[in-house]
């Protein structure tokens, strides 16, 4: 009878255990989803406050699972009721950098540059009336991601403006042959980097309320 009892004791305290740790595996699991913080968060951080823009860059090109990884990351982006009212042009071609070069004054360093992402908003896909405007946060959002992508890879990036300058938008357009729908937001020029610069400290208290406006 002793024997039994131990046996049964033996027993329970092994299931105890195998259940225990079955719901820590499952905890374990559960801090692998998506939107939880304890996935390298301070690398992300890292990132974030280390991107700085470069504008000079070297002749190595850039592989084509690079430029799908980026265009990926534009595409995570989030954007109002999901619409992802975008397209992606990727230029890697010289003459159409040098080209593009010329569509902007603040721009040239595209003449040097292996890559460009054209960030252009699609409006066949954006929302109706004045939400339509919504397209310009999405693709803004996209360029962000694509930013920071390019930087945790060790790559060069800088947003070059073209939406809402006009002349900008037509030079663009006539470039890329976008046809109407498509709107040129940015084009991001993107290379290895030929210049270190520091990253500018923008932290400024004074820009900051807390529930309440100057609080
Ligand atoms: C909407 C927008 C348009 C920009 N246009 C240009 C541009 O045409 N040429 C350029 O060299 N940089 C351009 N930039 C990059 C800014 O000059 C740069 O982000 C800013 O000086 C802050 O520096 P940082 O990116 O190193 O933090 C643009 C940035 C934004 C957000």
């Amino acid at each position: 009878m002793k024997q039994i009892t131990k046996i049964a004791v033996t027993l329970a305290i092994m299931a105890g255990l195998t259940m225990n740790l079955m719901a820590q595996n499952q905890r374990g699991q559960g801090q692998r989803q998506p939107g939880n913080r304890n996935r390298g968060g301070r690398a992300v951080v890292e990132n974030i406050m280390t991107r700085t823009s470069i504008r000079s860059y070297t002749s190595q090109a850039i592989p084509a699972d690079t430029i799908e990884i980026l265009l990926k990351a534009g595409m995570a982006a989030p954007t109002a009721v999901n619409a992802q009212p975008w397209h992606f042009i990727a230029i890697n071609s010289k003459e159409k950098l040098a080209e593009l070069a010329g569509t902007n004054p603040n721009a040239g360093m595209l003449r040097q540059a292996p890559l460009a992402i054209a960030v252009c908003g699609n409006m066949n896909k954006a929302m109706q009336g004045k939400a339509r405007e919504y397209w310009v946060q999405d693709c803004s959002a996209a360029t962000e991601n694509i930013l920071l992508a390019a930087h945790a890879m060790g790559l060069g990036a800088v947003w070059t403006g073209v939406y809402p300058t006009d002349e900008r938008v037509a030079a663009v357009s006539k470039v890329l042959k976008l046809p109407e729908n498509i709107i040129p937001l940015c084009v991001i020029v993107i290379g290895h980097p030929a210049e270190r610069p520091q990253p500018k400290d923008k932290w400024k208290p004074e820009n900051v309320s807390y529930n309440e406006y100057g609080k």
